[in-house]
């Protein structure tokens, strides 16, 4: 089973290629946060997580996610994850996880894609961003062979403590969180950004997003906006918004992971 997260839509993309190469079921983590549904999962195939990287480790709010789960049947799981550089020392936490959870970890690896984080970043232009995903493009595949034929993932092994176990930390404290999100008179009232925050932080009020308390920084809201509508303090102000292009439903009514 096929366990995914994404913000932009890059680990959806990969999510999907795993599935088109082992043939297993998907399942939106998504739905389940935005639902607040922890029940147990049950799967005989191994476990295959895809998520994106946050300041060097899976997001926090996926991490506790699966913490708060119960999963029956297999114990053999993968993680994989999509970056714009390195995971750091991504994998020290995942092994931590499962060493937790009692699980054996098959592999865990990460396949650089465009960088999604506009509020601390430039953004590819579309064309930059074409050019690296059809570099990650085999990538993916390679992982979701070696998935599907049971093999090892050797990859995130190179450290990266100073993100991971110093920056990461005081970055949640002190940065990850909404109170920067502000609209522009750009805003149309759609409720974009409502329908695809995966912690449903967004309610619309008067015909404008208002921001809650829990936020992830996936970026989904402002790097989603069909108007770009939305800007984080000023730090956002003429950067690119970056959108993955086979991510394909975000102006419809259904919730991105549907697509
Ligand atoms: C909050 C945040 C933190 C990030 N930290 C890292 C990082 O530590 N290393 C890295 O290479 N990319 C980092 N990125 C870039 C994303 O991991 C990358 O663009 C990813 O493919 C986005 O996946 P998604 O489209 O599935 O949300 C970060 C992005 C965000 C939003
Ligand atoms: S997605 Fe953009 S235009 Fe639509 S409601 Fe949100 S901020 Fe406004
Ligand atoms: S508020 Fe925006 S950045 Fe924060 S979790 Fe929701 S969609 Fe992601």
């Amino acid at each position: 089973m096929i366990i995914h997260f994404t913000g932009t839509g890059n680990s959806y993309q990969l999510a999907r290629v795993i599935a088109d190469e082992t043939g297993d079921q998907l399942l939106s983590l998504i739905d389940r946060l935005r639902e607040h549904d922890t029940s147990a999962i049950r799967s005989d195939r191994p476990l295959v997580f895809v998520t994106p990287i946050y300041c060097g480790r899976i997001p926090r709010v996926v991490e506790e996610h699966i913490r708060a789960t119960e999963f029956l049947g297999t114990t053999e799981v993968y993680f994989v994850a999509t970056c714009f550089q390195t995971p750091y020392r991504a994998r020290h936490y995942v092994e931590r996880l499962c060493a937790d959870k009692g699980w054996t970890l098959k592999g865990f690896d990460a396949v650089p894609m465009p960088q999604n984080y506009v509020v601390m970043y430039e953004t590819p232009t579309p064309e930059q961003a074409k050019a690296v995903i059809e570099t990650a493009v085999p990538t993916m595949h390679a992982f979701g062979r070696a998935i599907r034929d049971g093999k090892v993932l050797d990859g995130g092994k190179k450290g990266g403590a100073m993100m991971s176990d110093v920056i990461n930390p005081v970055f949640y404290k002190t940065t990850i969180n909404a109170k920067g999100f502000r609209t522009t008179d750009a805003c149309v009232g759609c409720g974009t950004c409502a329908r695809a925050c995966p912690l449903d932080n967004i309610r619309m009020v008067d015909g404008r997003p208002v921001w809650g308390g829990s936020c992830t920084h996936c970026m989904a809201c402002i790097d989603g906006c069909p108007s770009k509508a939305i800007e984080f303090k000023d730090k956002t102000v003429g950067r690119s918004r970056y959108w993955n292009p086979s991510y394909s439903v975000r102006h419809d009514a259904a919730r991105p992971s549907e697509g």
